[in-house]
């Protein structure tokens, strides 16, 4: 049975409540985190915590726990679903208040967190890649907070899957950004573009590992705005996030990236995540370099 951890205590899922005039409920007031676990360890926790501090500091919404006391909680919530691998979900709202949008006079933040499986790539992915479509990026103009609206993300989604694709590739004012939940990569002439960090996207904590990795090990690689042609003309085309870690996408618009299949790059890359995946399993992370 699922353990859940709710405003300070453990409880089973089933268990576990808040009240109907809580703030995410009513206005989607608050921010969140997924944070992938690998053989019993948070990957890459205190990139995490700091995006979540970030998130806080945005929406102006005191963080209710302490880095020590986010870290134990954590890792209960881990401990008590069994460790091994699993994918975190963690949200902090702005509270149970009567509805005005105006900020509570006295805020107690409702905190949530949740363990889920954690799904393994498909072969299938491995060998054929998926595909994906651009969509106009119809989100607001803070995409950099990891806020809990996610409705425009949804629709945009939805979209690419009633498409035969599974996910939308976001284009606002001549630039693509990022997935409606992924960070995006292309590879053109042997090098690695990524958009750079800005209000249109999420600074996602894969996204910047896999900057990490290429530049441990020599592989050209960019920070650069990447326009709807540039996508297009791209040898590969990669998303990312924590849940699905590096998706070759092998089909844009219906039309087929590089080779149709997933790339060189993607293999080396992908190759060089497992290996970082394997040492925080049997180490722990790393500290920063
Ligand atoms: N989403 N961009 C958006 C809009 C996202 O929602 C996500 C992740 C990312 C990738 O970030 P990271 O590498 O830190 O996971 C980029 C999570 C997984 C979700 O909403 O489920």
């Amino acid at each position: 049975m699922s353990i859940v951890y709710i405003n300070g205590e453990f409880l089973p899922l089933e268990q576990a409540q808040v009240s109907v005039t809580d703030r995410g409920f009513v206005f989607g007031d608050g921010v969140y985190e997924v944070i992938p676990v690998y053989g019993g360890r948070l990957f890459r926790l205190e990139q995490h915590l700091q995006r979540l501090a970030r998130s806080l500091r945005e929406i102006r919404l005191p963080d209710p726990l302490s880095g020590n006391q986010w870290q134990q909680c954590l890792q209960e919530v881990v401990r008590r679903n069994g460790g091994g691998d699993q994918s975190i979900y963690m949200q902090i709202t702005r509270g149970a208040a009567p509805r005005d949008h105006a900020f509570p006079k006295q805020t107690r933040p409702t905190v949530y967190v949740v363990s889920s499986p954690l799904q393994p790539m498909a072969a299938e992915i491995e060998e054929q890649g998926v595909a994906a479509v651009t969509l106009p990026d119809i989100r607001w103009q803070r995409c950099d907070i990891k806020a809990i609206t996610l409705l425009p993300n949804i629709l945009l989604r939805q979209q690419a899957l009633d498409q035969g694709a599974v996910e939308a590739i976001l284009v606002r004012d001549g630039q693509v950004n990022e997935g409606a939940a992924s960070n995006l990569f292309i590879v053109k002439d042997g090098e690695l573009i990524t958009p750079p960090k800005g209000p249109f996207l999420l600074p996602g904590i894969t996204r910047d590992l896999i900057l990490e990795l290429a530049a441990a090990h020599d592989i050209p690689h960019r920070e650069a705005a990447i326009s709807p042609r540039d996508l297009q003309a791209a040898d590969e085309v990669w998303l990312t996030s924590s849940t699905r870690e590096i998706l070759p996408v092998t089909r844009l618009d219906q039309r087929r990236v590089g080779e149709g299949k997933p790339g060189a790059l993607w293999r080396k890359m992908m190759g060089l995540y497992q290996d970082y995946k394997q040492i925080v399993r049997e180490r722990g992370e790393l500290p920063a370099a």
